[in-house]
């Protein structure tokens, strides 16, 4: 199969060609997107219904679940899911309520031989299956095979977990389109969870572009970073910016078959519909943007590293959170400030450029999707 996003020499020529021209990727026609598709609750619901939940999403990257007994529990699309690796290796999911009165099983992340509920404790096998009820006397007839914890598919591919909770299957033709941005040596260090008062697509919208390098991330990512430089690629309905640093210039006298795209830029890779994967030079940070409320998202943030744990490599992976985190804060105030203009009225439509061409295919396979 013809590889759909570019290797490290073409993208790296197609990066110097840009800065040598003062030019960027651009799209192809500029993109209108009604502003009452930020603020409507039913458009929200058909987001929630008909694409993150009919969609193959990742949930958490497989460093998230490194033994037998992991299992990381949170709400996708509005949903509790929990998602563990069972005694065979194997990652399964399901909807994170007990079949008696529906408490959640576990919450959060941890590790655990079987799941009891703290309700009433009855307990199921790290396959769902309902192993054990106290006194269960109490539920004469009561099939136990019945009761087992209910599935959803999920699959492990490229570092992954795959959730798709409204489909019986997963595409795996769709998985296929999608590179390896998870190297198998890579760990966990550190999840965190923030909630930023915007709309989950606003907050979509500021990883895809770079136009704003300069004027908003003036004093943390543009004295290392170019302004309005990228490379804009789509796979499928997913899409690929990459966001050259300026020391991309050392690379200039290297044969071009020999240049590496690592540590001289930042790849954003949006795996549609609400997945941002970033590299940087010592981490990969991979962010699910859960929709709560029209104007309320919760980002997962989880930081994945390759480098051995110790001081040193800690120290490293801290210091890349760290610079990362400070222009995140600047993109929160832009996220939370865009919301607040909603409300202005000012707007109809917000307008996206030509340097935005991956919001426009977000959109464009957005409201496709929901139409489907
Ligand atoms: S609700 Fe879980 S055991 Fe009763
Ligand atoms: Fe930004």
């Amino acid at each position: 199969m013809k590889a759909l996003l570019a290797d490290d020499p073409s993208l790296v020529e197609r990066i110097l060609d840009h800065i040598d021209h003062k030019t960027t990727d651009l799209g192809e026609a500029i993109w209108h997107e009604p502003v009452e598709h930020y603020t409507s609750a039913e458009r929200l619901r058909a987001e929630v219904e008909r694409v993150l939940r009919r969609t193959p999403t990742p949930f958490c990257p497989s460093a998230a679940l490194p033994e037998v007994g992991s299992y990381v529990a949170r709400a996708a699309a509005l949903t509790p899911i929990v998602a563990v690796r069972g005694t065979d290796g194997v990652v399964r999911a399901f909807r994170n309520a007990c079949r008696h009165r529906g408490v959640q099983v576990v919450d959060g992340t941890g590790c655990k031989k079987a799941l009891t509920c703290r309700y009433h404790a009855w307990t199921y096998g790290l396959d769902g299956r309902l192993r054990g009820i106290p006194d269960e006397h109490g539920f004469p007839g009561l099939d136990k095979d019945a009761y087992g914890l209910v599935p959803v598919a999920a699959i492990e591919r490229r570092g992954m977990v795959f959730v798709n909770q409204d489909e019986l299957e997963i595409d795996l033709a769709y998985l296929d389109l999608l590179p390896d941005v998870f190297g198998p040596d890579m760990r966990l260090f550190t999840t965190i969870e923030q909630e930023f008062e915007a709309n989950w697509k606003i907050v979509a919208e500021g990883f895809l572009e770079g136009y704003h390098i300069r004027s908003t991330h003036h004093d943390t990512f543009y004295p290392r970073q170019y302004d309005n430089i990228n490379v804009i690629e789509s796979f499928g309905r997913n899409s690929r910016v990459s966001f050259p640093y300026r020391a991309i210039e050392k690379l200039r006298p290297v044969p071009p078959a020999d240049r590496k795209a690592a540590g001289v830029l930042t790849q954003v890779y949006h795996l549609f519909p609400n997945v941002m994967v970033a590299t940087f030079p010592t981490n990969t940070v991979m962010v699910v943007l859960e929709p709560l409320t029209v104007d309320r998202t919760r980002l997962i943030n989880y930081t994945l590293s390759a480098l051995v744990d110790e001081a040193e490599g800690r120290a490293a992976i801290a210091h890349g959170r760290d610079f990362v985190a400070a222009g995140a804060v600047e993109d929160r105030e832009m996220a939370c400030s865009a919301q607040r203009g909603l409300a202005s009225q000012a707007n109809k439509v917000f307008t996206f450029g030509l340097f935005e061409g991956a919001i426009r295919h977000f959109h464009r396979n957005l409201g496709a999707a929901i139409e489907t």
